[in-house]
């Protein structure tokens, strides 16, 4: 599938980050796939939603309406939900909504309509494996625990967030394990992907690594 970057990885590897300073590079729209399962939980959040309620669930994925601009805001049903998405309490969460198989199909089509009509960098957990198998690009952008979590420690405290470094980890663990076991679609590294572990290397770097190997220079 020509012109069609798929990206995946575990949760503060940077792969939004990249993904959207690759599509800005390449003119590319970039799809952030975290943050439409991100806006399902959300919406189940307000709406006092069981988590273990999939119907419901799958319900609202239908129903809800999630849209980006082109500055990477994500609108659920019109408003502006980009900081909250990210809040502590839809990290609790999300794994839970992205676990149900009737939710990922819905979003995966989504997510498969776009790529027919778009060049398009798209980030998430199973991109490479089931949304876009057929990618022209594929990248798995890792790094290790310890670095990911220093990451969105630092990132929160120049937010003047509360933060806390063993929190965090931990959150981060639990996230992995979950998206990792889970029985669709789970986080796995595909045969033709591109390893990039980004412990020690910053976004600039990652982004020129990319970008050398899909003009054929790696
Ligand atoms: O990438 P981000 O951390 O925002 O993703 C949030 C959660 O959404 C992940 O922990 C995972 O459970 C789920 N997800 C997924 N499949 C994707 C993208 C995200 O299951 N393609």
């Amino acid at each position: 599938m020509k012109n069609v970057v798929a990206i995946d990885g575990p949760g503060g590897a940077g792969k939004s980050t990249i993904a959207r300073l690759l599509a800005e590079k390449l003119n590319y729209l970039h799809l952030d796939t975290g943050a439409m399962y991100r806006a399902v939980t959300l919406a189940a959040l307000n709406k006092e939603i069981d988590f273990d309620n999939k119907t419901k669930l799958v319900e609202l994925a239908k129903e809800i309406k999630i849209e980006f601009d082109l500055t990477g805001k994500v609108f659920l049903d019109g408003e502006d939900v980009s900081q909250e998405i990210r809040s502590e309490k839809v990290n609790e969460f999300v794994s839970k909504t992205a676990a149900v198989k009737g939710v990922r199909e819905v979003l995966v089509k989504k997510q498969q309509q776009i790529a027919a009509v778009n060049k398009v960098v798209m980030d998430g957990r199973d991109i490479t494996t089931v949304v876009l198998p057929d990618a022209e690009y594929k990248f798995f952008l890792t790094a290790s625990l310890t670095e990911r979590a220093k990451r969105r420690y630092e990132q929160l405290k120049k937010q003047n967030k509360e933060a806390n470094l063993d929190e965090i980890k931990a959150s981060i663990a639990r996230r992995d394990k979950f998206d990792s076991e889970r029985e669709h679609s789970p986080l796995t590294i595909a045969d033709d992907a591109v390893v990039i572990d980004t412990t020690k290397l910053d976004i600039p770097n990652v982004i020129s690594e990319i970008l050398k190997i899909m003009s054929g220079d790696k």
